[in-house]
């Protein structure tokens, strides 16, 4: 059994389980895969809340392709709606000219993702996609297009399986709604 964590019993609540996880991460793995047979394609995984999805992702996926990781600053909460990030840890990859699958954890005001994509963009890939495990449609601020995604939330902060809070809570092998310490 995983050991017991801090506020447990009353801040948690279970989303998705581990099987439900698998199950839909197969889904998309052969979706993906069939998608981008042929192709020349670069998985990219936003650092660091997608890490566990991007990995169990590409172990469902029966096609070549390269794995690289990107990192970004957050805007502030107290920042505007222009969705001012920076990238802390650029690609490794060259991506002009290759078809590039954006992995996410959590789309959620989409700001940090809209921001990612125009920056990619200007290095001319073939193709530029996103896939997202979680999807916040009702805190949306920048329309970002989502080609992929797992299950779509409501306007609720969840951990686990890679999310974190306050850097926590990422190794859970389940997705639970948390209710932040006030
Ligand atoms: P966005 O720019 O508002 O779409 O936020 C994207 C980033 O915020 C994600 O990549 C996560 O790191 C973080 N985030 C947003 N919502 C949650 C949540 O409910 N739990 C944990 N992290 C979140
Ligand atoms: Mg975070």
């Amino acid at each position: 059994m995983r050991e017991k964590m801090p506020y447990e019993e009353d801040q948690l609540k279970i989303l998705f389980t581990p099987e439900q996880i698998e199950e839909k991460i197969s889904e998309l793995g052969k979706i993906i895969s069939d998608h981008y047979a042929g192709r020349e394609l670069i998985m990219i995984g936003v650092l660091r809340g997608s890490t566990y999805f991007l990995i169990d992702l590409t172990r469902k996926m029966h096609i070549p392709f390269a794995i690289d990781f990107i990192s970004i600053s957050h805007y502030s909460e107290q920042a505007d709606s222009t969705g001012v990030v920076r990238i802390t840890k650029d690609l490794d990859l060259n991506i002009t000219g290759k078809d590039v699958l954006i992995v996410e954890g959590i789309v959620d005001t989409g700001l940090s993702l809209g921001y990612l994509l125009r920056n990619l963009k200007t290095r001319n890939p073939a193709s530029l996609k996103v896939c997202t495990l979680l999807n916040v449609e009702a805190r949306r601020i920048v329309d970002v297009p989502v080609e992929y995604k797992g299950f779509d939330i409501a306007n609720i902060f969840v951990v686990g399986y890679g999310l974190d809070y306050n850097e926590r809570y990422r190794n859970l092998q389940f997705i639970a709604e948390f209710n932040r310490p006030k």
